[in-house]
């Protein structure tokens, strides 16, 4: 019967030794029991196992590097829609589950449907795994799975693994004191009522052990609102004040995101019609013009001719995923544009971040933000090359006003002795009483004494109602003519929440309710001290103690 054309059939131990093998390789590494043993629905209404796309692999690649170190997984996952991400983050969940004894794992969702949806998910994988790697369930009834024998006389001597998926909407979802929880997965976290609370109790019930993962994924829902715990929590990851990685998936990681024309004609004249951020996009991010022609048909036929929406739901960049819903005083295609920009430091010197080392030949300036309050607010520094704009050092943190002074003087030294402008406003100065002993190259200001009618000059930037209009305005004139180039993305997206006010000791503006502007403030100061200075060195310059008044 073996016809030439079919396959040979395998001996028996061939098969066990395929088998065999099989579950080797499975055991070694939970994306080869994914990719080998859990099957998915398609878009296509096909059931396929899971092969996993380029974003799942860039968030799998994380976590492998993070299984390696010992470090147990935490992550938020900042996406564009139907990216696979929950898929992904049910199976990782549903491995480490159905592998292992005495797992607790909890999978949020935003809504009912949602968590009728993982819970599907979830049941397809069981029903279709391979025999050999199928655990014993007691039932699935609930919105949850128990991996365990469903004989209740035979559990004592042959429990199973005594491991349970629980599968609840945010709402509804409460974590009681003593329970301990291995994995989470929070599903579309920035569309939760009550994310803060509801995480606070998630959080305490995961032991900070390599062998737990937590997973919070979302596309972005603004900065106020139900998004605001997801947006501080991608915030604090990039600022490194929380344990979780960022992992941002762009719309274009997705191939299937393009759309061919239909014809050389139509791809020329397509070509022709870029407008000038579609240009900066098609360079930025190597696109194709198929998925340019994509993104146009997906404002038209996804988000109604709204790019804004668009923009949220299938961001470009980080700043994209949130800006979108900005009431933010700097217009955001400024806020937009600065994404090109930013970067990761490539040095500490304490916590100062370096991004680029001192070029002896030319002049820097420092802006110095001393916070209000200890306990509150951060105290903030920002350093600009007077010859190119980029943003060469940064600090964020809470401080004392003795201390603070003595972390300018450190970061403006490094800059070839940094002029340093220090806003005296509430703790300003302390800090530049601190300061003024210690370090010279400090910014004055000019002040007009009504009683002597003569003008003095006084340390440090006074914020008014009259200098706090000139240093946004100035800002924001810097940016539009891309003179600004801002390493930090902690103060690109303070751009983002800085609006309105109507509080008179803001004079106007300052950070939305919740939010915190200190990094920016201090980038505006900095910018406002690059016009006092000379913008070529002079031939003899003197060291440290040069003076620039
Ligand atoms: N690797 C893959 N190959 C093929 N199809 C996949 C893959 N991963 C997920 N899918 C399918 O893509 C669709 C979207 O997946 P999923 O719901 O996980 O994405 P998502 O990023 O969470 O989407 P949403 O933005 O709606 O929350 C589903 O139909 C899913 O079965
Ligand atoms: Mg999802």
């Amino acid at each position: 019967m073996n016809k030439s054309s079919e396959k040979p059939e395998k001996n028996p131990l061939q098969m066990v030794n395929d088998l065999i093998e099989t579950m080797r390789i499975c055991d070694a590494d939970p994306q080869e029991f994914i990719e080998h043993c859990l099957s998915i629905k398609t878009k296509n209404q096909q059931t396929v196992l899971l092969h996993l796309n380029t974003a799942q692999t860039m968030i799998h690649d994380r976590i492998k590097k993070l299984r390696a170190l010992g470090k147990p997984i935490r992550m938020i996952i900042l996406k564009a829609r139907q990216e696979g991400v929950s898929t992904l983050c049910e199976a990782l969940i549903f491995e480490r589950t159905a592998r292992f004894e005495n797992t607790n794992s909890l999978i949020v969702a935003h809504e009912p449907e949602s968590t009728d949806a993982i819970f599907a998910m979830s049941k397809l994988f069981y029903d279709l795994l391979p025999k050999w790697a199928k655990p014993m369930r007691r039932y699935d009834n609930k919105k949850q799975m128990v991996f365990e024998n469903p004989d209740e006389k035979a559990r004592a001597k042959d429990p199973g693994l005594r491991s349970r998926m629980v599968i609840a909407t945010a709402e509804k979802a409460k974590v009681g004191r003593g329970l301990t929880i291995h994995n989470f997965h929070g599903s579309e976290v920035a569309f939760w009522k009550n994310a803060k609370e509801l995480m606070l109790s998630v959080l305490q019930a995961i032991p900070n052990l390599p062998n737990t993962s937590v997973f919070l994924e979302s596309t972005a829902n603004g900065f106020g609102g139900d998004g605001e715990y997801f947006y501080k929590a991608v915030q604090d990851s990039i600022a490194g004040k929380n344990e979780f990685e960022l992992i941002f998936l762009p719309w274009h990681l997705m191939d299937e995101y393009s759309l061919a024309f239909t014809g050389d004609k139509e791809k020329i004249k397509f070509s022709e019609t870029l407008d000038e951020y579609e240009k900066n996009l098609k360079t930025s991010a190597k696109l194709s013009l198929e998925q340019l022609n994509w993104r146009r048909w997906a404002i038209q036929n996804l988000t109604g001719g709204d790019i804004e929406k668009f923009k949220q739901e299938y961001p470009a960049t980080i700043e994209e995923a949130f800006v979108a819903s900005s009431k933010s005083v700097i217009p955001k295609q400024y806020i937009e544009a600065q994404g090109k920009f930013t970067r990761a430091p490539i040095r500490k010197l304490d916590d100062i971040l370096i991004y680029e080392e001192p070029n002896p030949k030319h002049f820097y300036s420092l802006g110095a933000d001393p916070s209000e309050g200890i306990g509150q607010d951060d105290s903030a520094i920002t350093i600009f090359d007077k010859m190119t704009g980029r943003e060469v050092g940064s600090y964020i943190g809470q401080i004392q006003p003795d201390l603070f002074a003595k972390k300018i003087k450190q970061a403006a030294e490094l800059f070839n002795d940094a002029l340093a402008i220090v806003e005296i406003n509430n703790h300003g100065l302390a800090v530049i009483n601190a300061l003024k002993g210690e370090y010279s190259n400090l910014y004055q200001r000019t002040v007009f004494d009504k009683h002597t009618n003569t003008k003095r000059k006084e340390l440090g930037w006074k914020t008014s109602q009259t200098t706090k209009p000139l240093m946004v305005d100035d800002f924001i004139a810097g940016l539009r003519d891309d003179d600004i180039g801002l390493s930090s993305q902690t103060t690109v997206s303070q751009m983002m929440t800085f609006v309105h006010t109507n509080e008179s000791n803001r004079y106007g503006m300052g950070a939305e309710s919740g939010q915190k502007d200190d990094a920016l403030i201090s980038a505006m100061l900095a910018w406002q001290g690059l016009k006092e200075l000379p913008s070529e060195m002079p031939m003899q310059r003197k060291g440290r103690s040069m003076k620039l008044y």
